[in-house]
């Protein structure tokens, strides 16, 4: 039986992932302090007999020489997440997103020593391309990040650090490790709570409250259901020939913000409003946005014969049906 590891599992993304795990037939150790995360996240499969849930911080090095000594494979999906919570904690954002993820590849790495196979999975983000210009993004393009006083930079900046640190591992010590660069993931379970727009907008929609768009919404964004994402994360860690590299992974399908809006409010409240909010009013003033988020996935495509089941109507449904049952 494959023993997992997934670090941030009671998180949107990890509990998706956890559940598929336990279908799978695996047992799934998961380690989450619950900062973002949430136990209701996992309440479905709470008491799986193959799930084995630790409350802890990735932080302990303690903890994760124990958890990952016991792993076949690793999902590193931990870290501080979302704009608003980096715009607010900039200091904890690079601490979280560094340290721990040095702490489980140098473990790793110390296994593949003793002669284990063990594979990884590390969570990167698009944030990693910055503001590089061009129209689609694929993963040999340039980082091209903003001046250090603005703090959102650090969140790509230190997902970067992690791709560095992973990429010398499979070099230096042959680690099985890939990377995923995650493109604005939703669905069901997904928090508005830190600034996710989709949960935001649906939030307010279901809420009868006016839908808060920034800036002049005219900024462009790709949207993939967490269903999606999470059956490539489990076959890039499936297939050799991906050891070893860095992959985009989302949808390639763009839309404007206020797009975004006006379909939330068509499917979910006709009735709510949207109004506009200056960056410096959401954020403060030295916020820097994206203004064109979208990748190119033929690496993924070639890779695993990627494709999504999803499209932007279901996705709005589904958050919709969860915020309301939530509600
Ligand atoms: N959702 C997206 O669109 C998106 C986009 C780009 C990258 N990502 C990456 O995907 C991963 C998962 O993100 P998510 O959207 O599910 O966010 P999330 O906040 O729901 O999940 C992160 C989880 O990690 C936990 N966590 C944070 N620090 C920890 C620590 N030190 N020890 C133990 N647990 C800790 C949190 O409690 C939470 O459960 C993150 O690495 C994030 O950077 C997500």
């Amino acid at each position: 039986m494959t023993t997992s590891l997934v670090t941030g599992g009671s998180g949107f993304i990890g509990s998706h992932l956890v559940e598929s795990l336990l279908e799978r037939g695996d047992h799934v150790i998961v380690v989450d302090d619950l900062s973002t995360g949430n136990l209701a996240n996992i309440t479905g499969f709470r008491d799986h007999p193959k799930l084995e849930w630790i409350e802890g911080t990735i932080e302990n090095k303690e903890l994760v020489t124990q958890v990952v000594d016991r792993a076949d494979e690793v999902y590193h999906l931990a870290a501080a997440v979302g704009v608003a919570l980096i715009a607010k904690q900039p200091i904890q954002t690079i601490e979280r997103n560094i340290y721990p993820t040095q702490l489980i590849l140098n473990r790793l790495g110390e296994r593949v020593k003793e002669g284990d196979k063990v594979r990884c999975f590390i969570a990167s983000t698009s944030e990693v391309y910055g503001k590089n210009p061009k129209p689609t993004w694929s993963e040999e393009d340039d980082l091209v990040f903003g001046s250090t006083t603005k703090p959102r930079w650090s969140y790509g900046a230190s997902k970067a650090i992690d791709e560095f640190l992973a990429l010398a591992f499979h070099r230096q010590h042959n680690l099985n490790v890939v990377v995923g660069r995650f493109f604005n993931v939703v669905g069901p379970r997904q928090t508005g709570a830190y600034g996710m727009v989709l949960p935001r907008f649906v939030e307010a929609a279901v809420a009868g409250r006016p839908i808060t768009v920034h800036d002049d919404g005219k900024q462009t964004r790709c949207f993939a259901h967490v269903h999606d994402v999470r059956r490539a994360i489990l076959d890039l860690v499936a297939t050799d020939a991906c050891m070893g590299r860095v992959f985009n992974i989302g949808s390639d399908q763009p839309i404007s913000i206020l797009e975004l809006a006006q379909r939330v409010q068509e499917r979910v409240n006709p009735d709510c409003g949207i109004t506009f909010q200056s960056y410096a009013d959401a954020y403060d003033n030295s916020f820097e946005d994206i203004r064109r988020r979208v990748p190119d996935l033929t690496r993924i495509q070639e890779a695993i014969g990627y494709k999504r089941d999803y499209d932007l109507n279901a996705i709005i449904d589904a958050v919709a049906a969860y915020k309301r049952a939530e509600a």
